[in-house]
C-alpha cells in the first residue's frame, strides 16, 4: 500500500493524498460488507478485480464524453482520480426488478420493468442510507437543482452505454448505483462520476441463465463470489494475469 497521508476510509476502500495536489490515490480493499456493515466478509482478489474493471467501464465512459473523476490505474490495487466534493447521494439506476426494489413494492425479482427508474438515497451509514426525493435532496442543500440535473442526465447517459456494452458480452445489467462529486477547474464547477463501477455496485446477471454474477453471491451467501468477479473481467477482456 503506498505510504501517504490517509484521507478517508470506506468499507472497500481507502482514499489516500495523491501525488499532486487536487488528486488522490484510491485502494481497493478485498473487503465486502452488506446490509449497511450487518454482514461482513472478505472476498480474496476482490480489490484486484474491482480497481480493473472500474478502470475499464470509466475509460469507456470517458471516451463517450461522460466526465469522471479516474486518471489513471496505478497498479494492482491502486488508481489515481482527481479529488472531488462527493455529492451525498447515492443514485440507483434499475432496468430490472431485483433487490430492494422487489422487496418494497413486491415485484418478483426478474421482472423488467416498463422503463429505467431512478431512486436516489441519502449517503447516511447512521441513518441507513434512507430513500430521498428530489425535493429532500434540493431542500436541504444536498444538491442543487442543476446538479441533480447532470447526474440524472449522465446516469441515463451511463445506463445507456453500460446495458449495451454488458449485452455485448452476454451481461443483463440490472441495476447499479452511482456516485457524483464536484469539480472545480479554472473557477468552473462541473459534476463528474466518482466512486467506482464493478460488479460490487452493479447486479449482473448471465443473459442465459440468469446467473448472478455479483456482490448478490455474498449477501445471498451462493458462493463462488471470487469466481463470479472473475468471470466478469474475463467477458470484459481484462482478466489481470495469475
Ligand atoms: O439493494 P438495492 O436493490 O437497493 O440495490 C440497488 C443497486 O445499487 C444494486 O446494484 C446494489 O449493488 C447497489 N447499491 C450499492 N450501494 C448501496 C446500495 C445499493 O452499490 N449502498
Amino acid at each position: 500500500m503506498t505510504r501517504r497521508r490517509r484521507i478517508y476510509e470506506g468499507k472497500a476502500k481507502v482514499l489516500f493524498e495523491g501525488p499532486e495536489p487536487g488528486t488522490l490515490v484510491q485502494y481497493f480493499k478485498d473487503d465486502a460488507t452488506a446490509f449497511n456493515n450487518q454482514k461482513k466478509g472478505i472476498i480474496t482478489g476482490k480489490g484486484v478485480l474491482n480497481n480493473r474493471i472500474s478502470e475499464y467501464l470509466m475509460s469507456r465512459l470517458s471516451e463517450i464524453g461522460v466526465p469522471t473523476h479516474f486518471v489513471r490505474r496505478l497498479n494492482m490495487r491502486e488508481q489515481l482520480v482527481r479529488e472531488v466534493e462527493i455529492i451525498p447521494i447515492e443514485l440507483v439506476v434499475r432496468n430490472t426488478a431485483a433487490g430492494s426494489l422487489s422487496k418494497r413494492f413486491g415485484i418478483p425479482e426478474g421482472t423488467p420493468l416498463p422503463r429505467s427508474i431512478i431512486e436516489y438515497y441519502y449517503k447516511s451509514d447512521e441513518l441507513n442510507n434512507p430513500m430521498v426525493t428530489e425535493e429532500h435532496i434540493t431542500a436541504f442543500g444536498w444538491a442543487a437543482p442543476q446538479d441533480l440535473d447532470d447526474m440524472v442526465a449522465l446516469s441515463l447517459r451511463v445506463n445507456d452505454y453500460l446495458s449495451g456494452l454488458f449485452l455485448g458480452i452476454g451481461l443483463r445489467l440490472v441495476d447499479f448505483k452511482l456516485e457524483f462529486g464536484r469539480l472545480w477547474e479554472n473557477e468552473e464547477m462541473r459534476i463528474v462520476l466518482a466512486d467506482e463501477i464493478s460488479p460490487d455496485n452493479c447486479r449482473l446477471w448471465d443473459i442465459k441463465t440468469n446467473e448472478k454474477l455479483d456482490k448478490d453471491r455474498f449477501r445471498q451467501d451462493l458462493g463462488k463470489v471470487e469466481e463470479a468477479y472473475q468471470e466478469v473481467a474475463r467477458r470484459l477482456g481484462i482478466l489481470p494475469e495469475g
